[in-house]
Formats: structure tokens, sequence, C-alpha cells
């Protein structure tokens, strides 16, 4: 199949079809991701809650992700990789940025980046883009910011979302994620921009949806948002299976003959 690239997304959007994009964290999930036609995959610092048991984003590191990246990479033939810039890669300075964005594509194979902010981070989207490198920009609900937002909460200032909406774009971005907005204006946004809107807690008229895969097949048994939709329960059966071997090693049930060397 062909490629997944930044011309075929912008063709999309012209064309009015959905783009679909997961998050994924290593080479299992990411190959069957990629092999069920999943448009991008991205490499989410969701990382830190979802496989590492953090509560926030905030502790992840540029190591960390480049490591992630690669096992996703190196499962990813069709898809486009999206590599999540962490907390601190990017805010402390513009050359920060294009170097931190430089080790997703140098080191782990990413094809894109995102990173979150709009207006404040205008002249990094600007740099990285200048770099050669596409970059995926994320407003709205932007979880590196849960402090100054005062918790994970929906954003309703629309001239704020426009305008940052509006200046990703011209700074250079392919695209943007929209994270947790009234879903009028994400509709407003995406009819706006000539770049696709990716959203999640965004509502339906977004040019694609993004949802992290853990929290979408159940994988994930904390806490949800409102707009995760679950789509399977993969913990349940997981434990099903965990119990069963567990009582058959116990009751010596297993191993049989069929799983034992003569
Ligand atoms: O880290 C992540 O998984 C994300 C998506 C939720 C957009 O940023
Ligand atoms: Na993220």
């Amino acid at each position: 199949a062909e490629k997944v690239t930044v011309t075929v997304l912008a063709k999309m959007k012209a064309e009015g079809e959905k783009i679909t994009m997961l998050t994924a964290y290593d080479y299992p999930f990411a190959r069957m991701v990629d092999e069920c036609g999943v448009d991008m995959i991205l490499v989410g610092d969701s990382l830190g809650m979802v496989v590492q048991g953090e509560s926030s984003t905030l502790p992840v590191t540029m190591d960390q992700m480049v490591y992630h990246t690669t096992l996703v990479a190196r499962a990813a033939k069709r898809a486009m990789v999206v590599g999540d810039m962490p907390f601190m890669s990017y805010q402390t300075s513009v050359k920060d940025a294009v170097k931190n964005a430089g080790r997703f594509i140098k080191e782990a194979g990413a094809a894109a980046v995102k990173l979150e902010g709009g207006a404040a981070v205008a002249d990094r989207i600007k740099a990285i883009s200048e770099a050669g490198i596409p970059v995926q920009a994320h407003i709205g609900l932007t979880p590196q910011s849960v402090h100054q937002m005062g918790g994970f909460k929906v954003q309703r200032q629309e001239e704020r979302l426009l305008e940052d909406a509006r200046i990703v774009q011209e700074s250079g971005a392919f695209s943007v994620v929209l994270e947790g907005i009234p879903f009028e204006i994400a509709e407003k946004i995406t009819k706006t921009l000539s770049i696709s809107t990716i959203g999640i807690g965004a509502g339906v008229h977004c040019d694609g949806q993004v949802l992290v895969i853990h929290d979408a097949l159940g994988v994930n048994e904390g806490h949800v948002p409102k707009f995760v939709k679950k789509y399977k329960e993969l913990a349940k059966i997981a434990r099903e299976g965990i119990t069963e071997y567990v009582d058959e090693v116990k009751s010596q049930a297993f191993p049989t003959k069929e799983h034992s060397f003569k």
C-alpha cells in the first residue's frame, strides 16, 4: 500500500476522506494498527500515563520517546509515524526544539513530530518545518500545561482557539490536533484551515480522529475521559487468560504432554 505522507493527507482533506490516527508505543500494537489501515500512528507522550503509570505526561523524557518511536517505526509499513515531543524538549528554546525534533527523524525513524501549543510556539513550529521536518501542532486541551490549565479541562475560548489554529498553519504546521474543545469551534476551525484537523474530544466535524489505543481497546482500566469510546475490553480478556494460567499451573493441568519434550 502507498505510504501515507503529508501529500496524501492533504489530498484526503481536499476529498473529504476522514483521516484515522491511533497511538502506539511498541512493535506489536504498531503492527496491528498499521495493518488495519490506520493512516497515522502517534507515539504519544500519553506513554507516561498509559504505559509508565504516571499521573501526567510531564515526566516523559526524550530518550524514552526516541526508544518507543524506534519500536513503532520498525512496525509501520504504510502509516505515517508521528513522534510526540515531550515536556521541556521544545519549550526551552528554538534550538532545543529543532535538535530534539531531529532525533525523532534521525534516530527513531519517525516521519513527523507533534508539539503542544499555538501562538506561543509559532517560532518553534516554523524552525522545525524549515529544517524539513513536518510538524503537527496540538491546541485546546494541552496536557503538558495541566498545571496552568488547572486540570484536564475542556477549552472554550473561541477567539483564542481560532487564532492559535490560524497561527500554527501560517507557521508551517501540516496538521493540527484539536483536543477537548466544543464541536462547533472545531467545525469552524476545520472549515477555516487548509491543513487537516485531527480531533480528540472535538466532535465529528474534524478532518480526522485520534484516540489513545490503551483507552480505545480497554487495556487501560483506570479513568478514561468522556470523549473516549471503548471499542473492546482487552484487559478483561487478558485477566481471564492470566487467571486460567495460574489455575492450570496450580492444578497441573498445564503443561500437558502436548507442551512437553520426550
Ligand atoms: O500523547 C498523546 O497520546 C496525544 C494524543 C491524545 C493526541 O497527544
Ligand atoms: Na501528547
